[in-house]
């Protein structure tokens, strides 16, 4: 297991859920913690609760689904000579409308949030990520990044291209340690966030997410994953039957998927 003891912690989707718990447990285990999200008023009770661990905590306002603001925060992470010993890329949002109903740019924001925001910030880190020295990386994807899920046709589809991008960058270069963090259901506001058809925010705390895993009890387990460089961790509870079914039994896959609630 790695001890993350005075190391330099990158977690994206900081402000929140999962990013902001996981801050949390990697700072009370003595890590100084580095949060990018957009809205910097989270991000500084974040880096505050942080602080008092006693460790070291900034708060940087990036916007994943924008190349300037991504390549502004490389530059300056960059200009700074930071090296981070681990990256979490965990910001997402995620969609409430069926395929047909949302609009092509809609597919597109989620698609850049997603997976274009985090491969680009790889991308702008490669000084850090090349060569010998040893590197975690975490990337949050979701079961829905293992299977077809209603109301969630692009969000699917960025969760899948995730395990795609980063494990083939994996393979190719043996200094970074991947684990794919892939909650089931958690109890976060992500479904308050999660676009509709027309790009509008869902704004309702769905019930499935209301009655998720803890998101302390959550962030543990995530942060055991990616000490012990586990490459796949399934974090949640009965939902995570599905990614068995979906594997073993997907005639009965079919028949169920489309009457579990999507909400
Ligand atoms: N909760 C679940 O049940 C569940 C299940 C499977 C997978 N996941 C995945 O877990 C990750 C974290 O989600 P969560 O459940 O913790 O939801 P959350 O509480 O809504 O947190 C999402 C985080 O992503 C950030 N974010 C969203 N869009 C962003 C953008 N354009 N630029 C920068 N940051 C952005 C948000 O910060 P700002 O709004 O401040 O930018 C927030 O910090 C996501 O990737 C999600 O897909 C969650």
């Amino acid at each position: 297991m790695r001890d993350f003891r005075g190391k330099k912690v990158l977690l994206t989707g900081a402000s929140s859920g999962i990013g902001a718990a996981l801050a949390r447990e990697f700072a009370r285990r003595g890590s100084d913690v580095f949060l990018a999200a957009r809205n910097l008023e989270r991000l500084e009770e974040v880096r505050l609760d942080c602080e008092k661990a006693g460790v070291s905590a900034r708060s940087f306002v990036v916007d994943f689904a924008s190349e300037a603001s991504i390549n502004a925060f490389a530059d300056q992470v960059l200009a700074e000579g930071l090296l981070f010993d681990c990256i979490v890329l965990n910001a997402g949002i995620s969609q409430r409308a069926l395929a047909f109903d949302t609009d092509f740019s809609v597919d597109r924001k989620i698609m850049e949030t997603n997976f274009f925001g985090p491969v680009l910030l790889t991308k702008r880190l490669e000084p850090m990520l090349r060569g010998e020295r040893k590197v975690n990386m975490a990337v949050t994807t979701s079961i829905s990044g293992l299977f077809g899920f209603p109301l969630r046709t692009a969000y699917c589809a960025s969760k899948h291209a995730l395990f795609g991008w980063f494990e083939a960058l994996e393979v190719e270069n043996q200094n970074i340690t991947m684990t794919f963090l892939i909650p089931g259901r958690i109890n976060t506001p992500i479904s308050k966030s999660a676009v509709h058809g027309d790009g509008s925010s869902h704004g309702t705390m769905d019930a499935g997410q209301a009655n998720g895993m803890d998101v302390d009890k959550c962030a543990k387990v995530a942060y055991k994953a990616i000490a012990r460089g586990r490459h796949r961790k399934l974090i949640g509870g009965g939902e995570l039957i599905m990614v068995y079914i979906r594997k073993y039994l997907p005639a009965l896959f079919f028949k169920i998927a489309p009457r579990i609630s999507a909400t």
